[in-house]
């Protein structure tokens, strides 16, 4: 033999650990991991993907953000994604109706949910959305093909690893059309724009009770009578008018659905 190599080991060495009585001994061991681990295997099963659609001031973001709680799930608010998208807009004031410069603008955005902050290119602006200026151009914007082609994968990424419930105008329709679960939440046009007004308020900002309410009916018309993934009550959704309605109510009904379904949670 030459110096430095060793003998083929024999085919009776065992791999260590392996002798038959440290098997024996093992085996009630493993079992108990094997019966411990049992909750992990019914964790496997995938977490489910819900979406609610519905028009604004439906009671879709307080009912999404109270089911996601209860259930464990992540909430992927994806106008919110819109709204940001139209955040920069303005902010580089790019003239929407340039179809150049929007694509430009588009190439180098890069926009990101994360513990429901709004990231427009590494920025936190989830503070700055929610103005009706932003909630007209977001409506306006997210009619062009080039923005919802941006918008529509990144929300659709946020949702592949299932556990979550997206809110918006066409995720039961467009983004997740696959969801185990899909709702779409309806309400008067009056109680949507008493709520769009509360909601304001609360942020500190008036507005004038027809003002909201003009606001609602040009959103509607936009969001509804769009070419390109229009709202519309998705195959397969559950229709819920809130009118009327207190958010507990609301998420009892989707929560009897999502347990209908028998969807996996992390609650
Ligand atoms: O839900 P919201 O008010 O934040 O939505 C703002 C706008 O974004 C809404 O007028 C339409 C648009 N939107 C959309 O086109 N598709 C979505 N899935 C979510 C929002």
């Amino acid at each position: 033999m030459n110096a430095g190599t060793r003998p083929p080991p024999r085919p009776s060495a065992r791999v260590p650990g392996t002798s038959p009585r440290r098997v024996a001994r093992a085996k009630p061991a493993l079992e108990r991991r094997r019966r411990r681990a049992k909750p992990d295997v019914v964790k496997e099963r995938r977490e489910a993907v819900i979406t609610i659609d519905g028009p604004a001031g439906a009671g879709k973001s307080t009912a999404a953000r109270e089911l996601a709680r209860r259930l464990g799930y992540r909430l992927i608010d994806t106008g919110a994604l819109y709204r940001g998208l139209a955040w920069r807009v303005r902010e580089a004031k790019v003239d929407p109706g340039d179809e150049a410069a929007l694509e430009r603008l588009l190439a180098e955005i890069t926009i990101d949910l994360q513990d429901g902050a709004v990231l427009v290119n590494g920025r936190d602006v989830t503070g700055e959305l929610r103005t009706p200026e932003i909630g007209e151009l977001t409506s306006r914007i997210s009619t062009l093909a080039a923005v919802r082609e941006k918008v529509t994968p990144i929300q659709r990424r946020l949702a592949a690893t299932g556990g979550a419930v997206l809110e918006g105008r066409d995720t039961g329709s467009v983004v997740c059309p696959d969801a185990e679960v899909k709702f779409y939440l309806d309400a008067s046009p009056e109680v949507r724009a008493v709520r769009r007004r509360r909601e304001l308020e609360a942020r500190g900002t008036h507005v004038e009770a027809e003002e909201v309410r003009a606001e609602i009916r040009r959103r509607d018309r936009q969001d509804m009578k769009r070419g390109l993934a229009p709202l519309v009550v998705p195959e397969g959704a559950v229709v819920i008018d809130s009118t009327g309605r207190s958010v507990e109510q609301i998420v009892q009904v989707m929560l009897e659905e999502v347990a209908r379904h028998g969807c996996c949670t992390r609650s």
